[in-house]
């Protein structure tokens, strides 16, 4: 398929129109060096939807035509719920997909419940080879844990006669990990899983999360604000990181690899932590729900379009309020958009193209 086709199809399948993403729970179990989520959800408090409102609100989803859902978090599967709302999703024709850190995948008999539950795909984080995983997400035993995690899934896979979920190992790159990213993938094919994919650190500097704001009020969220000093490159890693991309992009490995906006990326970009967006096909495409029932944006914006907890998905996307900021960001990106955690799904044509020269999709 020529490049030009290529990134079209990425485009076209990146539109987000059938997709939603729920984030059904902001606890979590680890506390990982580059994430803010617990701390400001903390701060946040409020009470979590239960089953039944995640239920409705999955009903509404699917009049509106959305059948590709993403369950996140913080921790999806510190959720008790979280197989009979896969279990909904499947029952009623759609598509699901979850993003987890594992840690809990090994225990009892998770792993089977979520192959029977029909889940499609599971996208695990793994940050690094070795130590590094325990060191960067805060846990002792964790790469263990995961490992055994998988394990189960595969075998639970085989005994219900299913290649379903797809596993995909996300590494997440950064200035704890720059140096270990070509063993990533021995490492991903030694446990058996399907796709292998990377995405740099998002670390929004304070003075843009001020200077994001809409009719008056700041709006930036802190969320991803620089924990325990920066997680970006500094220009002494920079040369050993690209052995390592290189290594990976020349690498002939019998699951897929993808490199993802790390192709687009050069030394300043991950200097400064600052990403080519031109545009935002988030916003405007896909419907985000936070564990308490707002309807959001995304994970950089502090706003809400409306609760769904009070009034229904339809009225919420009908309101002036979502059509305004819808329009508000086809007009002009936030400051803190340079540093979007989105940035693969917000490429342009051109910059797909360039990544379809230079890297793997
Ligand atoms: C917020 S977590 C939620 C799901 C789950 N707890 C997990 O860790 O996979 C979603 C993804 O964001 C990644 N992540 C964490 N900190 C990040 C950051 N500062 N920039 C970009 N991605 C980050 C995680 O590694 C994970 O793959
Ligand atoms: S990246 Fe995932 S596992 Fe780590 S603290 Fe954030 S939500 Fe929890
Ligand atoms: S940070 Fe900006 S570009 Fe990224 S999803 Fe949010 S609004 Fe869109």
């Amino acid at each position: 398929m020529n490049l030009i086709k290529k990134a079209k199809n990425k485009l076209a399948a990146s539109s987000y129109k059938d997709q939603a993403s729920l984030e059904i729970t902001y606890k979590c179990n680890l506390r990982c060096k580059t994430c803010g989520l617990a701390k400001v959800a903390k701060e946040k408090g409020s009470q979590e939807l239960n089953t039944e409102e995640w239920k409705r609100i999955i009903d509404e989803l699917f009049v509106l035509g959305r059948r590709r859902f993403t369950l996140i978090g913080a921790e999806p599967l510190v959720r008790p719920d979280v197989f009979d709302l896969i279990t909904y999703i499947k029952d009623n024709g759609g598509h699901c997909s979850i993003t987890t850190n594992a840690l809990l995948l090994g225990k009892g008999d998770t792993a089977e419940r979520l192959v029977r539950a029909g889940l499609d795909v599971m996208s695990v984080s793994i940050d690094g080879p070795d130590e590094s995983h325990d060191d960067i997400r805060g846990g002792t035993d964790v790469l263990a844990k995961v490992k055994d995690g998988i394990a189960k899934i595969i075998e639970a896979r085989r005994r219900e006669a299913t290649s379903k979920p797809s596993i995909r190992v996300h590494t997440t790159v950064s200035a704890y990990n720059y140096d270990k990213l070509a063993r990533m993938i021995p490492l991903a094919e030694d446990l058996g899983t399907d796709e292998l994919q990377f995405q740099y650190v998002s670390e929004t500097p304070k003075e843009a999360v001020t200077a994001t704001r809409y009719r008056g009020d700041i709006i930036g969220s802190e969320r991803f604000l620089s924990l325990n000093g920066s997680a970006l490159l500094s220009d002494g890693q920079i040369e050993l990181y690209g052995h390592n991309l290189a290594k990976i992009r020349s690498a002939n490995s019998k699951i897929a690899v993808r490199t993802g906006v790390l192709s687009a990326l050069n030394e300043k970009n991950l200097r400064t932590g600052q990403f080519p967006m031109k545009t935002c096909r988030i916003v405007p495409g896909l419907i985000t729900i936070d564990p308490y029932g707002e309807c959001v944006p995304c994970a950089h914006l502090d706003y809400s379009f409306g609760s769904v907890r009070d009034e229904s998905v339809r009225t919420v996307l009908n309101s002036e309020r979502y059509r305004d900021f819808c329009e508000a960001i086809k007009g002009k990106l936030f400051p803190v958009c340079a540093y979007c955690c989105s940035h693969v799904n917000n490429l342009t044509i051109g910059q797909l193209i360039k990544m379809g020269i230079t890297g793997k999709l």
